[in-house]
């Protein structure tokens, strides 16, 4: 059976194809929960301002309370009946509790804004699970951080090792981006929690409803101060859908890296069997497929921001079918991402450091020739001059195939005894790590207490 929310002034049924193509059920029925929840807030609002009885707000509140009952019991319900979407699911079924009765419950109401009031509640309690998650995977980075607080591994520019720094100050980095993310989780619910319902279809209500009293029973903020603006607006949505491009496209990066640093030419790390896949052909592959997915996923989140947008471009003020289209792209967002962070966040537990096979890839000495450069240089050596020479040294010793430290020792000796003395400290992994000792820098205590304080950011 097709039910409808309209028609009294129509003469044929829709064309069956049209129907379809047009008909959000299949994916609006998500918004189940929401859209009973409003539906009810606005059913008592309606006999609060004496619209209707209160008698029959009450009717309407309890017939929608067991509709959405019947959805979460009664095997088929969602798909006996044939609705264009959401909104006449409930109307429909609800007809069937409380008969005619059910259409009052739509009375000076659009779906223009039960649509997006249904949305903006979906995407303030995703940015709750995401800002939940983000906390869980930054938690799990600042876990590892601590443990390899001391491990001296190579940092990259360039994909080419550059100079030493920490496990830990790896860590750390990552944990102050998802943090970050986490951050734009709040603020984008901040935007999205704004009440559309009392917009009618675009223009207002005549009734005088209680907004403010309507919002604060559904958990927003506040009310939307212009009903065209409330009902033709995406914006919270395509800042939602970016919150999420830009989490996934970290989560895109970090496993790039760990999936090259776990490999066996790099090896600083192993990924816990229960994040790799085995091969139908090779017995000895352990294969990174959940760091690959992760990585692979940023297509289709990134692609969601671009959605939201190009639906948007072109459209006047006021409702329009494409509106439609942004569920879709959020739910798409939205589950990639929360299908995603808990196993980043599994994966980074996991992890089992090989403390030796990074300091091995530290000791390489070309990692200390900045570090040394700037020894030289606060020994009175201009600095671009003090460049110049490590670069030398660094070229000599490339020619004679010997230690960049033993050419350094016997060349600076004569004018820069003092350095020349020191050189095995500057080229030891862990003094030069020590060394960067300013807030931000790869100082096992620096980063100790960076990593508190990322922590310590999430639990706020
Ligand atoms: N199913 C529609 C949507 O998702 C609800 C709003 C329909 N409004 C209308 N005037 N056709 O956007």
């Amino acid at each position: 059976m097709t039910a409808k929310l309209w028609g009294g002034n129509y003469e044929t049924a829709p064309d069956r194809a049209f129907w379809e193509f047009g008909a959000s059920f299949p994916f609006d029925r998500r918004l189940l929960g929401e859209e009973i929840a409003a539906s009810r807030a606005y059913a008592l609002a309606l006999g609060e301002c004496g619209a209707i009885p209160h008698a029959d707000a009450r009717r309407l509140d309890e017939g929608l309370a067991l509709v959405l009952e019947r959805a979460k019991t009664v095997p088929g319900y969602l798909d006996e009946l044939d609705v264009e979407d959401v909104h006449s699911f409930v109307e429909t079924r609800l007809g069937e509790i409380v008969g005619e009765l059910a259409g009052q419950g739509h009375l000076a109401r659009s779906r223009n804004e039960q649509t997006v009031t249904a949305l903006r509640m979906f995407v303030r309690a995703a940015c709750d699970r995401a800002a939940a998650a983000l906390s869980g995977l930054v938690e799990a980075l600042c876990d590892k951080g601590e443990e390899g607080a001391e491990a001296v591994m190579p940092g990259f520019t360039h994909v080419r090792a550059a100079e030493p720094i920490t496990f830990g100050f790896w860590a750390s980095a990552l944990a102050w981006g998802f943090a970050r993310d986490r951050q734009r989780f709040q603020d984008a619910r901040r935007r999205a929690n704004v009440l559309p319902l009392g917009s009618g279809a675009l223009a207002g209500t005549p009734l005088p409803l209680d907004r403010a009293r309507l919002a604060a029973e559904l958990g927003f903020e506040a009310v939307s101060p212009n009903a065209l603006d409330a009902v033709s607006d995406r914006d919270f949505a395509a800042e939602f859908a970016f919150a999420c491009a830009q989490a996934q496209t970290r989560l895109s990066r970090l496993s790039e890296e760990l999936i090259w640093h776990s490999g066996p030419e790099y090896g600083f790390y192993r990924l816990p069997d229960a994040y790799t896949t085995g091969s139908s052909l090779m017995p000895q592959k352990k294969n990174p497929d959940a760091l690959e997915l992760l990585r692979g996923k940023a297509a289709r989140v990134q692609a969601a921001v671009q959605r939201l947008l190009v639906m948007q471009k072109g459209l006047p003020a006021g409702y329009q079918k494409d509106l439609q289209e942004d569920k879709e792209a959020v739910f798409d967002a939205a589950d990639a991402l929360l299908g995603s962070l808990p196993v980043a966040t599994g994966v980074v537990a996991g992890l089992v450091l090989d403390r030796d096979t990074m300091r091995r890839a530290a000791s390489r000495e070309e990692l200390y020739a900045a570090s040394l450069a700037v020894v030289l240089a606060r020994e009175g050596l201009p600095f671009r001059q003090a460049h110049h020479v490590v670069g030398e040294l660094v070229v000599a010793a490339q020619a004679l195939k010997r230690p960049l430290r033993d050419i350094a020792r016997e060349r600076l000796r004569a004018q820069h005894p003092a350095v020349a003395a020191r050189i095995d400290t500057i080229f030891d992994p862990a003094e030069a790590v020590r060394a960067k000792a300013t807030e931000g820098g790869t100082a096992p205590e620096t980063v100790r207490a960076s990593l508190s304080a990322a922590r310590a950011s999430v639990r706020r």
